[in-house]
């Protein structure tokens, strides 16, 4: 038996996080050696919210690219590939599009918040509203079975499987329905608390060099209600404790912390201390390997160009298929 196919894709928003590596990437990486992977850059997708300003995306990708390399997706297992470069996703996404009724797309929860959120762009477009078509077209153009994504992205892969069928039905069985590998993502805060995220500007970048690591997470927000030294503090409503010791200390060290907290006989500041060298540590293999990668600017390049190779293999075979299956030229 082959193994299974998995698919997924990210958005080039620029360098990633902590909270990218712990819910996406650590996923990605147990994956790829377990099945023939594809991991791609949606620059398209980017265009759905950032089509102002295309030429940003571009830099975003090399800096995207460099990062799952740096943690260990490896261009000998997986297939790392740019969406803009296998044109057949477009092609498959028009005629996905033909099929597709714009109530499905309407009432697709992810749209209707966007709608709500996005008050600095102009998203009201037809592009936008697609998303989950070209999304769709991504996935089932590989015959992706497997889709990782985190529970924000459920109901897209709902919508996917519903448009793969409705394709079937209409034309013949072309398309299995990819499945969702949910992504248990662990709780990850930023240094202000909130959710670690690029645009709320609190998070900790893999590519963060080791003495801004130390100070962001120095200066992290810690339990509010805990104001003195000697006030006593909870770690489970405390956003350092609750990410960065539960992701990175020992059971020892966790209980040393809750009773120090809880009886004020330690300080934050100790506290931290406590996991700081651990969470550098984890990270100097990726700084390491990132370093060696920037020496040659070509290395993102090459990886793209053979990734592209290999991923329109299977997007040409796919969309001889289909234009059979619809009776298009082209077959
Ligand atoms: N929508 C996904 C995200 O924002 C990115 C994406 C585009 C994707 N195409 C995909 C994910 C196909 C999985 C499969 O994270
Ligand atoms: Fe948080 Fe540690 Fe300070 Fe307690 S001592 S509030 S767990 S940082």
């Amino acid at each position: 038996m082959p193994p299974g196919r998995v698919l997924s894709g990210m958005r080039p928003t620029g360098r990633l996080h902590l909270g990218h590596l712990q819910g996406v990437l650590s996923n990605w990486l147990k994956l790829q050696d377990e099945y023939e992977c594809f991991f791609f850059v949606a620059d398209w997708h980017a265009l759905t919210t950032d089509y102002a300003a295309p030429f940003q995306i571009s830099g975003n990708i090399t800096q995207m690219v460099l990062d799952w390399l740096s943690v260990g997706i490896d261009p000998r297992k997986s297939t790392v590939f740019r969406q803009s470069e296998v044109k057949e996703h477009a092609e498959l996404f028009v005629l996905l599009s033909m099929i597709t009724p714009i109530p499905w797309l309407e009432r697709n929860p992810t749209y209707k918040e966007l709608l709500q959120e996005i008050k600095d762009k102009d998203i009201h477009t037809y592009g936008f509203l697609g998303y989950p078509v070209l999304q769709t077209a991504d996935i089932i153009i590989y015959k992706a079975e497997k889709v990782p994504v985190g529970i924000d992205q459920a109901p897209h892969l709902e919508l996917s499987r519903e448009i793969a069928r409705r394709f079937n039905h209409l034309y013949g069985e072309v398309f299995p329905e990819p499945q969702t590998l949910m992504t248990a993502v662990p709780k990850v805060l930023g240094i202000d608390g909130r959710k670690m995220s690029k645009s709320y500007n609190n998070a900790v970048l893999l590519s963060d060099a080791p003495d801004v690591v130390e100070k962001k997470l120095l200066g992290m927000m810690t339990d509010t209600a805990r104001k003195r030294r000697s006030d006593a503090g909870n770690p489970d409503v405390c956003p350092f404790f609750v990410t960065f010791h539960v992701l990175y200390s020992d059971e020892g060290t966790i209980e040393q912390v809750r009773e120090g907290c809880a009886k004020a006989s330690i300080g934050c500041t100790d506290c931290k201390r406590m996991v700081i060298p651990r969470v550098l540590a984890s990270l100097e293999p990726i700084r390491k390997r990132r370093a060696e990668l920037e020496k040659d600017p070509s290395v993102v390049e090459s990886i793209l160009k053979d990734g592209r190779r290999r991923a329109s293999g299977v997007a040409v075979g796919t969309m001889i298929e289909v234009r059979k299956a619809m009776g298009l030229s082209g077959c």
